[in-house]
C-alpha cells in the first residue's frame, strides 16, 4: 500500500481522530491533509500519543496542547495557506544561519518551523527563558509546554502582577539575548511573552534574526518601542533610549522608523 492510499484509508476510517479530542468538522477546518499526514507521523512514530486541545487558532498557526509519554508539550502547527511568502522571506534571506536554505513559495513554511526551533535552541544556551525545543517536522514545531495542569500561561498582556519586576526580567532577558545570543525576536510584544510563576517566557521565534541580519537594526528598535509603549501604560518610567542602552549597552545613535 503506497503513502496515499494508508492516509486516504486512515482519513477514511476516522482513526486518527481517535487521537484528537476534536470532532471531524473542527478537524478538517484546522487542517489540511498534508498537516494531517504530519500530525499522524509524529503519532506513528510515538513522539506525540495524542491532542489535547486547541491553545490558540490565530491566523498563520495553531497551538495545540499535546501529550507524549504522558507529559504535556505544546505542537505549533502552521497553516500551510496562510503563511504569506512575501511577509517571512526577509526574516530568513537576510540571516546567515539559513543561507543554505533553498527558500520555495513550496517550503518555507518548513523553514518556518525550523527556525523556530533553531532560536529556542539558541536562547535556551543563554538560559534566556523559552520553551525547550523538542524537535520540527515539516510544518509542525514541538516545544514543552508553559503552563498548569488546568491552564495554559497567561501572556503579558494579561497580567497583573508586579510590573517592576517583570520589566526587570524581561529588560535583563533581552540585554542576554543581544550581547550574548545575538538574536532580535523582531516581533516581541506583550502577546509573544508568557508569564509562568513569576517567569516571563518569550515564545514565537519564527521570525526572529540574527543581529547580522540587515534589518536587525530595525527590528530591535521595533521590539524596544513595543516594550516601552507597554510597560509605560504600566506606569514603569522609561524611553526608548534608555532601554536600547540596558539592551545593547551602547547608546542609541540612530533613530529607525519604518512603518
Ligand atoms: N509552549 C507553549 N506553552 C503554552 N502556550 C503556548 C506555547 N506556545 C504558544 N502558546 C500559546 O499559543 C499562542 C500563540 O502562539 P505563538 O505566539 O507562538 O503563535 P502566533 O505565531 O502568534 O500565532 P498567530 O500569528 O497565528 O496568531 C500564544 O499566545 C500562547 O498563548
Ligand atoms: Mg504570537
Amino acid at each position: 500500500m503506497n503513502d496515499e492510499s494508508a492516509l486516504e484509508q486512515l482519513l477514511k476510517s476516522n482513526e486518527y481522530l481517535h487521537h484528537i479530542d476534536m470532532d471531524r468538522k473542527t478537524a478538517d477546518l484546522v487542517f489540511d491533509r498534508r498537516t494531517v499526514k504530519a500530525i499522524y507521523k509524529l503519532m506513528s512514530d510515538r513522539t506525540i500519543e495524542y491532542l489535547d486541545f486547541p491553545i490558540s487558532s490565530g491566523k498563520e498557526s495553531v497551538v495545540f496542547k499535546v501529550f507524549a509519554k504522558g507529559k504535556p508539550f505544546a505542537l505549533k502547527v502552521y497553516k500551510l495557506s496562510t503563511l504569506r511568502f512575501g511577509s517571512v522571506w526577509r526574516y530568513i534571506e537576510g540571516d546567515r544561519r539559513f543561507s543554505k536554505e533553498q527558500i520555495k513559495r513550496s517550503n518555507i513554511v518548513f523553514i518556518w518551523a525550523k527556525k523556530e526551533i533553531v532560536n529556542m535552541e539558541e536562547l535556551r544556551k543563554y538560559k534566556i527563558p523559552t520553551p525547550r525545543p523538542l524537535m520540527y517536522y515539516r510544518n509542525l514545531a514541538l516545544m514543552s509546554y508553559i503552563g498548569s495542569r488546568a491552564s495554559p500561561a497567561p501572556m503579558l498582556k494579561e497580567y497583573s502582577g508586579d510590573f517592576n519586576m517583570a520589566f526587570e526580567q524581561i529588560v535583563a532577558s533581552m540585554a542576554v539575548m543581544n550581547q550574548k545570543a545575538h538574536i532580535v525576536h523582531a516581533d516581541l510584544s506583550e502577546y509573544n511573552i508568557l508569564c509562568f510563576r513569576r517567569k516571563f517566557y518569550f515564545i514565537d521565534l519564527g521570525q526572529a534574526v540574527s543581529i547580522e541580519h540587515p534589518w536587525a537594526e530595525y527590528f530591535l528598535q521595533r521590539d524596544i518601542r513595543n516594550m516601552v509603549n507597554f510597560f509605560m501604560k504600566k506606569g514603569i518610567k522609561t524611553s526608548v533610549d534608555e532601554l536600547y542602552k540596558s539592551v545593547t549597552g551602547n547608546a542609541r545613535t540612530k533613530e529607525f522608523i519604518v512603518e
